[in-house]
């Protein structure tokens, strides 16, 4: 193991400028040369990369989004641009891809794995919904960022006494939306995985009226359906004023919390120790706040369950 690449793919995620940190400076440490493979997969296929030093990386791990660039790249799907991928890989010599990025990523890393490729994969995604590990990087500070957000709506949903539903990433999960919900105090978290029953939501919404409840905030992922029709559907079945704020990409910007910047560096330092290891095809995890590391396998054939015992907790104290 001469030579190391890195990358950063999918969404980006606050936090992952800290891992590209820890990749470069424990490489280098350990006398690896260093190449930052630019905007993506598309960036391997397109052959735009960097040499990286210790001294790049200065400056960054208070930096949200990625120093690297990122695209969400369809032609990695495809067996030419996967050829191409393949093939920059050996001409610039690199020995060992870490690749940062969510689910998709996954995939990539899985396929590029099949090709001979010797693969680390660290999670980063604000949706937090990779398999095997807690926490992905950057979900800590996408869940600050909307808390803070839903608590200032909330001051106008108690001023109006109107009723807010605020849509929050999460097209495929509810992880982070669930998380908000709870920490935020919402009424009601809406989530992909659960089915809503109307009726009984505006019955709920009544009867909290009823209790003397003067603000109810309505956290509602986006794979959740269609929010703004969902309000019109509560105004008309109850007469309460309801209004959406969406959250949007302000969830997926901004400094990364000290959390976020902690989880990153300890990612990136141990996807480099897998590598200089020998070990390759592997995701790093955490679990109970131990780092460990698990196939890219088992990640991509398994998913992610909510924890039910959670949603149920959200559900206890909302009211
Ligand atoms: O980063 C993950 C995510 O935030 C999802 O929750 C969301 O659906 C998606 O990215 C949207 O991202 P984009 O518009 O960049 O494709």
């Amino acid at each position: 193991m001469k030579t190391i690449g890195v990358i950063t793919s999918g969404g980006d995620a606050p936090g992952m400028n800290a891992v590209i940190r820890a990749v470069v400076r424990t490489a280098v440490a350990s006398g690896l040369e260093v190449i930052g493979i630019e905007r993506g997969f598309a960036g391997l296929i397109e052959q735009r990369y960097v040499h990286l030093n210790a001294r790049s990386v200065s400056g960054i791990i208070n930096r949200g989004g990625t120093i690297l660039k990122t695209v969400r790249c369809a032609e990695i799907k495809s067996a030419s641009g996967m050829k191409r991928a393949v093939d920059t890989l050996k001409e610039i010599g690199v020995d060992g891809l870490v690749i940062i990025g969510g689910d998709g990523s996954l995939a990539a890393g899985n396929a590029l794995s099949k090709h001979g490729v010797n693969v680390v994969n660290i999670p980063a995604s604000i949706d937090n919904d990779v398999y095997g590990t807690d926490e992905t990087v950057g979900f800590d500070t996408a869940l600050d960022t909307a808390v803070d957000a839903v608590d200032k709506i909330r001051d106008t949903a108690t001023s109006h006494e109107r009723i807010f539903i605020v849509e929050v990433m999460g097209r495929e999960h509810g992880f982070l939306a669930l998380s908000i919900g709870v920490a935020a105090g919402a009424e009601f978290v809406l989530i992909p995985e659960m089915r809503y029953d109307l009726s009984a939501i505006c019955g709920k919404l009544k009867e909290a009226r009823q209790r003397g409840k003067t603000s109810l905030v309505m956290i509602f992922a986006e794979g959740a359906g269609n929010p703004q029709e969902f309000a019109s559907r509560i105004t008309k079945r109850t007469g309460f004023e309801t209004r959406v704020s969406a959250l949007g990409y302000i969830q997926r910007g901004g400094t990364p919390t000290g959390r976020s910047r902690i989880l990153a560096s300890r990612f990136g330092t141990r996807a480099v120790e897998l590598l200089l290891g020998g070990r390759k095809n592997r995701l790093v995890v955490v679990s109970r706040g131990r780092i460990s590391d698990i196939p890219i396998s088992t990640a991509i054939h398994n998913e992610k369950k909510l924890d039910l015992s959670f949603y149920r907790m959200a559900k206890e104290l909302s009211k």
